[in-house]
């Protein structure tokens, strides 16, 4: 079965509410139903955003989700708010996370089991660092990544997964990866997907991330193994990110 091309902003810590709610309108004005596409905004636009984008072929995501419900955990956010809220992604274990707020394996397999009990779709950041990948321990460290998010879920359990291949040193640089290097980073996390959960792996999809601008997504999408894109700087300005879009159509 064909995988349907996922593109997803990620907008960081960028936007005010009222232009976070004007990008996702112009959006929706553009996007057609082919390609599945989504906005990550703040926490704090996540519910006008999600209001604005009602109705339209424009989904919509958290960039992150507690692990907990509710209770005394001050300034987290749950999977059942952002539910609540509208949303029906949530990006887990981005390596800014990882890099700056202490994300680990396991924390992220903690917030995947509350993502996916709400029945939220999680798109899981997995990504090597320059020095690792000069250190040859490309491979290395996403098997650990991979396998660290997934474990002790079943097939069943993760037929939603979306995995993004995010090399740390092509994020907010401009480098990206060469399509060739992309494709076989992607190829080694299906066949990662597929040792673990079978062939499910091939109904998955993998986006790729870092410093995907219009001049370059046409050839990562035409990739094998490239599903999709998880956007950062690009997708803060809507003639960039609707080109984006339209390379995956
Ligand atoms: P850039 O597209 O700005 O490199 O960011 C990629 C990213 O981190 C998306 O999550």
């Amino acid at each position: 079965m064909p995988r349907t091309k996922f593109i997803a902003g990620n907008w960081k810590l960028n936007l005010t509410v009222e232009d976070g709610v004007a990008l996702v309108q112009g959006l929706a004005k553009v996007v057609k139903p082919g390609v599945e596409v989504a906005v990550c905004p703040t926490a704090l636009a996540l519910y006008p955003v999600a209001q604005a984008a009602k109705g339209s072929a424009v989904g919509v995501g958290a960039q992150n989700a507690y692990w907990e419900e509710k209770g005394a955990f001050t300034g987290e956010i749950s999977a059942s708010l952002i539910k609540n809220a509208g949303a029906k992604y949530v990006i887990l274990g981005h390596s800014e996370r990882r890099q700056y707020f202490g994300e680990t394996d396991a924390t992220v397999n903690k917030r995947l089991k509350a993502v996916l009990a709400q029945g939220l779709v999680p798109i899981v950041c997995v990504g090597e660092t320059l020095q690792e990948r000069q250190g040859g321990q490309l491979q290395a460290v996403l098997k650990r990544q991979v396998e660290g998010a997934i474990a002790g879920f079943t097939p069943d359990q993760l037929k939603t997964l979306v995995i993004a291949y995010e090399p740390v040193w092509a994020i907010g640089t401009g480098v990206v990866a060469t399509t060739a290097q992309a494709q076989e980073a992607h190829a080694f996390v299906r066949g990662l997907l597929r040792a673990s959960l079978g062939g499910l792996a091939d109904s998955l999809r993998l986006q790729y991330g870092g410093s995907v601008k219009p001049d370059n997504a046409k050839e990562l999408l035409g990739q094998p193994d490239i599903d999709g894109a998880l956007v950062g700087g690009a997708a803060l300005k809507l003639a960039d990110f609707s080109a984006i879009v339209a390379a995956a159509g």
